[in-house]
């Protein structure tokens, strides 16, 4: 589904100062996976995610989704391709003067989908998210799991062949990143869609994904699956990453995280069962 190749980001500093985000990264990554790539802050994650739909050009090697060679496009067949691959944010990035109804439709209207048309899929997508009770509010209006309900619905909009959630629950409670994390999993479920999942936190990957990739330094230091990588880590920034998780399964090495985790009351015998 996606194949990535010697893919090489570097970003142009300031004199020779030049940053190499990622250098020689493959990957591949098969129909109807729910892939997590995993990471500490600054291994290039995003900057990954965001060469696979070329909102970052990369600076050499190839990316094929479906075959079809993304990097060497025009700008109107990319279009065509960004139209396949839908895209969730850790800000939601929602629109705040249009209600939810009209956030999930903007992407249909920028394509110039007939209004029946939208409003049917609108119908549609809000019911699949659950928030069919909220097409005509505002987004600040909701909490942040609507929030992310509504950003996945726009994200679904376009019927996209591919999801990239970049840190998509990182800014959600426990809880809520729980209940948005099945319903990505249920998606990809009921739709065969292929996600791909950016996150820094190992219970996101142990919660929905099939498969992993660990970067570090921008490049990839271990790819296989989840069950593998918890059984039998192999790098040690694997290694590391598993050691942070504490009983209840969430990582401790950030303030966020252990606000998190401060909010958590002891769950006793439930805390134990959730190791490894
Ligand atoms: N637009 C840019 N210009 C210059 N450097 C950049 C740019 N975007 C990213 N970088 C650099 O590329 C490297 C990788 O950044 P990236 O945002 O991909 O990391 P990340 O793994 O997503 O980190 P985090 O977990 O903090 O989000 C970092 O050194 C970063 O400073
Ligand atoms: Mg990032």
């Amino acid at each position: 589904m996606i194949r990535i190749r010697q893919l090489r980001k570097t970003f142009d500093g300031t004199g020779n100062q030049g940053v190499t985000a990622l250098e020689n990264v493959n990957l591949d990554i098969g129909r109807g996976d729910v892939f997590g790539i995993i990471g500490p802050s600054g291994a290039g994650k995003s900057t990954l995610l965001r060469c696979i739909n070329m909102l970052e050009k990369p600076t050499s090697g190839s990316i094929y989704i479906d075959g079809t060679e993304i990097t060497g496009l025009t700008k109107r067949d990319l279009r065509v391709v960004r139209r396949q691959v839908g895209m969730v944010f850790q800000h939601f990035n929602l629109l705040s003067s249009r209600t939810v109804y009209r956030n999930i439709a903007f992407p249909m209207e920028i394509s110039g989908i007939p209004k029946t048309e939208i409003d049917k899929r609108v119908q549609e997508l809000l019911g699949l998210v659950g928030l069919e009770d909220k097409a005509s509010a505002y987004p600040s209006q909701l909490s942040g799991g609507q929030k992310q309900r509504v950003g996945i619905a726009r994200a679904l909009a376009t019927r996209p062949k591919v999801l990239l959630c970049d840190e998509a629950t990182s800014a959600l409670d426990p809880r809520t990143t729980r209940s948005v994390l099945e319903l990505l999993r249920s998606i990809n479920k009921q739709f065969g869609l292929t996600i791909v999942m950016v996150t820094h936190e190992m219970q996101v990957i142990k919660q929905v994904c099939s498969r992993v990739a660990v970067i570090e330094n921008g490049g990839v230091v271990e790819q296989g699956s989840v069950q593998d990588l918890f059984t039998r880590p192999g790098a040690e920034i694997t290694k590391g990453l598993l050691a942070g998780m504490d009983a209840a399964g969430f990582m401790v090495d950030t303030s966020k995280q252990r606000r998190d985790f401060e909010g958590l009351q002891p769950r006793g015998k439930e805390a134990i069962k959730n190791v490894g």
